[in-house]
């Protein structure tokens, strides 16, 4: 056993890998393909739900399992309207590990999701957040920084990891996220407490990654200062920033929030009517990106880690790559 292991045996030992790499669920790219890769190459996969229906989450859990014997896991975004449907077709197929996202959890979810016997891992943005949720009953936590890719809290992962490990990490296992593109970031917060880490970044222009050839052109170009957070430009009009590649979609979206306050001040639409056109604008931008490949008008998302992609690599060659950088990084330390 090298120190690596014995550093990651905890995570490893909860989501049931060889290491204890999860790839954070990222929406149109986390799908079979990518997902059974990755816990075939000894990482721990999880499908994107995203705003799929209950039956093509089904279909995608099926599919999945066709391509790998190994454990993976399914992230639901807590405020899809058919939460509830979704959570039971993870049920229907045993899924071991749901992964709760976007917003604190609806009453009630968690016990049955573990009632369904399967472990839940949630995202706590802060530490009072983190203890409540420990609080609900859940398995192990995310802890994600505002280096990562997609939708983003204002804090960086060094601080929380500060914050969080030493207060909560001896509870259950926490896996830190956002900004890790290298293993010896991955040795560094494994000695701070975590028990593993999330990366989304560095596996969304894999080999196995089905994600259009334009979007992982986009990546392998970009350095870290491209992958910008959006702004937000009314505070009428609260924004969940989104961490993507600068482009004519960036600018456009500033256009979409100055004319949606526009017609609040004139009062042709209710504050309801506006925030939801807000959150519709980014609905489709993704996909636009990583299926239809227009990056200059969908949205590119991706973390500050994209600098570090530079080609495109088969999942198992970029585990085995973090792996032996994190294990020379524990050796260096001796
Ligand atoms: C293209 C893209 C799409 C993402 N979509 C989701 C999503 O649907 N649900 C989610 O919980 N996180 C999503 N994320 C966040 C990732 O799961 C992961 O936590 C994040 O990428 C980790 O930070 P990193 O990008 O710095 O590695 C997405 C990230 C990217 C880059």
């Amino acid at each position: 056993m090298t120190h690596l292991d014995r550093l990651m045996a905890r995570g490893a030992e909860f989501l049931g890998t060889r290491y204890a790499i999860m790839a954070g669920a990222m929406s149109w790219v986390s799908e079979r393909h990518l997902v059974a890769a990755i816990s075939n190459a000894g990482g721990f996969g999880v499908i994107a739900c995203g705003a799929m229906t209950p039956e093509l989450l089904d279909a995608e859990i099926a599919g999945t399992k066709t391509l790998t014997t190994k454990s993976f896991g399914v992230n639901l975004i807590t405020m899809h309207p058919q939460i509830s449907e979704l959570i039971d077709v993870c049920a229907k197929h045993q899924v071991t590990h749901v992964v709760l996202a976007g917003g604190l959890p609806p009453t009630g979810s968690i016990d049955r999701i573990k009632a369904n016997g399967a472990k839940v891992i949630c995202f706590a943005p802060a530490l009072a957040l983190a203890k409540k949720l420990i609080r609900s009953g859940v398995d192990a936590l995310v802890i994600e920084g505002m280096e990562a890719g997609g939708h983003i809290g204002p804090v960086t992962t060094s601080v929380l990891a500060q914050e969080i490990l030493p207060s909560v990490s001896e509870q259950l296992p926490v896996f830190v996220a956002g900004g890790i593109g290298r293993g010896e970031a991955i040795a560094a917060y494994l000695e701070m407490g975590a028990s593993g880490v999330q990366l989304g970044t560095r596996f969304a222009a894999a080999t196995e990654s089905i994600a259009h050839a334009n979007f992982k052109k986009a990546f392998f170009r970009a350095s870290a200062r491209d992958a910008t957070a959006s702004v937000q430009i009314d505070p009428r009009l609260p924004v969940i920033p989104v961490r993507a590649l600068k482009n004519q979609s960036t600018e456009s979206f500033t256009a979409k929030q100055r004319e949606v306050a526009q017609s609040l001040d004139e009062g042709s639409i209710e504050m309801g009517e506006a925030q939801l056109q807000i959150e519709h604008y980014w609905a489709g931008a993704l996909r636009r990106a990583v299926i239809d490949g227009d990056v200059e008008n969908g949205s590119v998302m991706a973390g500050q880690s994209v600098g570090m992609v530079v080609k495109e690599e088969p999942v198992a060659d970029i585990i085995a790559a973090l792996v032996s950088e994190a294990e020379a990084a524990l050796a260096a330390r001796g």
